[in-house]
């Protein structure tokens, strides 16, 4: 079964084929990114446009790399929410017209179920069930996962998603857009300790989190450091003392993305976790994760915990989950291709109304 996925939610066109006996056979991606970036952040107008430009040349650039022609395509799966509406409106119109012309089914799919199932797409990939860590621009969630379609809520932010966090701190720090993955690099140039933020909800006892306050207490920061170093408007900060700030910002992040992710496999006793989302990419978390481990009782011998990611380059948005996350679902008969017909997106999508009751 060859199934093609289609990505557009936001400023990635992503267009990739998944076969159900060879695996990810191609996979073709856009960023946006340079074009985003003169404007500091994602000109929704800009980014529709785009897309229309790039998906069928996308989606010939796939099927070269695969050796596949259209009339090979068994069903079309793509992003119908959430994200920006009219980013998703090209992505669901062109997977629509193309399934109607090559009358195949289509699979309207929710874009973090493609996050979600994206470690599976690894070579070493976990088995279920295992908790999901959904750390995004949009999104930080935990989720049980029992299987294919099987998603149970175990908590997630009150305010701000941690790449939300990390974008906003690092416009407040004067680094250029996309500041996420800048600001991490940054951090890997920092000191330990010469800053100290809060860790919001730390021991708030249950899964939900909170960053929001973190990027006010950065603020804070750099306005004291300013007065102390006595810098007027037009005089930046130095890059040491800006790299020891994103260090102490991204320590925060990291402790409480660590400490949650333990309660959250001691609460349903799997000793697997998955994380996924553009926060996933970065290094120190992913070191971190990696060598997490556990007791049932402060005297409990230490127990391992297997930590998987998605490859890297399928961290952040791309074509390929959501062709995997629509191949799972055929597979696993949790949902039937469709006919192409009338559509629509869902640009406020929650999670909660694919999860099932716990
Ligand atoms: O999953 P994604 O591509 O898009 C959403 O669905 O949101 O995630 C994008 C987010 C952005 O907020 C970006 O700043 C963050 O992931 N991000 C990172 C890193 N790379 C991307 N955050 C921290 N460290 C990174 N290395
Ligand atoms: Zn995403």
């Amino acid at each position: 079964m060859l199934v093609l996925g289609i990505e557009s939610s936001c400023d990635e066109t992503g267009v990739a084929l998944y076969c159900s006996e060879r695996g990810l056979i191609g996979n073709a991606l856009h960023t946006q990114m340079a074009m985003h970036a003169e404007y500091g952040g994602v000109v929704p107008e800009l980014a529709s446009r785009d897309h229309i430009r790039r998906l069928v040349p996308l989606t010939q650039a796939c099927l070269k790399e695969a050796g596949a022609s259209y009339t090979d395509i068994d069903a079309i799966a793509y992003t119908q929410g959430p994200g920006l509406g009219g980013a998703l409106l090209t992505g669901a119109s062109y997977a629509n017209a193309l399934a109607f012309a090559l009358d195949k089914p289509v699979l309207p799919l929710h874009h973090l179920e493609g996050h979600l199932l994206s470690p599976l797409l690894a070579d070493d990939k976990p088995e279920f069930p295992f908790v999901a860590l959904l750390v995004s621009g949009g999104h930080t969630q935990f989720m049980a996962v029992r299987g294919v379609g099987d998603y149970h809520l175990l908590g997630e932010t009150v305010d701000d998603a941690a790449g939300e966090a990390f974008d906003k701190t690092a416009k407040l720090l004067g680094l250029p857009y996309p500041g996420g993955a800048k600001l991490s690099e940054l951090a890997e140039l920092g000191q330990a300790d010469a800053f100290h933020f809060p860790r919001p909800m730390l021991h708030s006892g249950d899964l939900q989190m909170s960053f929001s306050g973190l990027k006010t207490a950065v603020l804070t920061a750099v306005e004291k450091t300013r007065g102390r170093l006595g810098l007027d408007d037009t005089q930046a900060l130095p890059d040491p003392i800006r790299n020891d700030i994103c260090r102490a910002f991204q320590d925060a992040v990291c402790e409480v993305l660590v400490s949650k992710s333990k309660q959250a496999l001691l609460q349903t006793g799997y000793r697997t976790l998955v994380v996924a989302g553009g926060v996933g990419a970065n290094r120190q978390l992913r070191r971190q994760l990696q060598q997490i481990s556990i007791r049932t009782a402060p005297n409990a011998p230490a127990e391992p915990v297997k930590t998987y990611f998605p490859p890297l380059p399928l961290c952040t948005d791309n074509g390929a989950m959501m062709a995997f996350a629509g191949a799972m679902r055929l597979q696993h008969q949790v949902q039937h291709g469709q006919k192409a017909a009338g559509f629509n997106v869902k640009p406020r999508w929650p999670l909660r109304e694919l999860l099932q009751a716990a």
